[in-house]
């Protein structure tokens, strides 16, 4: 876990971005036109993020419960998907920041598991900044494939089921190689997770805005961010536990 505590910046931010379906109904325009906006403002944020030295920004894209959507919209955002990592590679690359994704990437579209592998590989290098792409992502889906890995390898004899921790199980998480949130934010004013990164929150701070994700901006990552540096974060831990260590 990282040590964050007050006036320290999160290491690492997850976004639930949510809300664009309602920013386009409210203008009487179609879903797929606030999921185009919400791409803006995923360039807007990506940037944002690293000016405020946040080294690790994980988006949820597309969650496992998402194809349930009509067929047209589903392909639509398949489409923005594609045309985000080919508009975005050059911009990834002049910031240095490396492309990572959780989730099932194998059941996407062709044409998008060969840009992630394409915008993956012309980034693998970097090691500073990163940005995590949540597709076909759900965190109980996520527990059963660890699940199904760990068991393999309890049979292959390199884990002993006696010495089960979370920090051994973790490992097969897709996010085995990311440090733990340390703030979630999820906009448009649900108060849900919807099947996200469940275990990995589990100290996470937690930042609900009203704020659909097309009118989200800089400035109101600054506000969670901000909101983020005044709390105290006790891992179980006492106030004066944590006073005294600070010292
Ligand atoms: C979030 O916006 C984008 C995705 C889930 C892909 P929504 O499409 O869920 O927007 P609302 O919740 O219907 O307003
Ligand atoms: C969560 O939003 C998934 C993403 C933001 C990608 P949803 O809009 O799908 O969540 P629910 O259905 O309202 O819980
Ligand atoms: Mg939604």
């Amino acid at each position: 876990m990282s040590a964050s505590g007050p006036g320290k910046t999160p290491q690492h931010i997850a976004i639930i971005m949510d809300g664009n379906g309602r920013w386009a109904k409210a203008r009487g325009l179609p879903r797929l036109e606030g999921h185009r906006r919400g791409v803006e403002t995923v360039r807007t944020v990506v940037d944002s993020a690293r000016q405020l030295g946040v080294r690790y920004l994980t988006l949820y894209a597309f969650s496992a419960e998402n194809w349930k959507r009509p067929a047209e919209e589903v392909s639509g955002l398949m489409g923005l998907l594609d045309f985000f990592l080919k508009r975005e590679l050059d911009n990834l690359i002049k910031q240095q920041v490396r492309l990572h994704t959780i989730g099932r990437t194998d059941q996407l579209p062709a044409n998008v598991q060969r840009e992630l592998a394409r915008v993956k590989e012309a980034t693998r290098h970097f090691t500073q900044w990163n940005l995590v792409l949540a597709l076909n992502y759900g965190a109980q889906t996520e527990a059963a494939d660890a699940a199904r890995a760990y068991a393999e390898a309890v049979q292959a004899g390199r884990e002993n089921p006696a010495e089960a921790s979370w920090e051994r199980f973790r490992r097969y998480f897709y996010t085995a190689e990311l440090p733990e949130p340390d703030l979630l934010i999820r906009t448009s004013g649900e108060l849900r997770l919807s099947n996200f990164l469940m275990l990995q929150l589990a100290y996470a701070e937690l930042v609900f805005t009203p704020t659909l994700w097309p009118d989200f901006g800089h400035a109101d990552l600054v506000a969670a961010v901000e909101d983020y540096a005044r709390r105290e974060r006790r891992y179980g831990a006492t106030t004066e536990q944590i006073k005294a260590g600070a010292r």
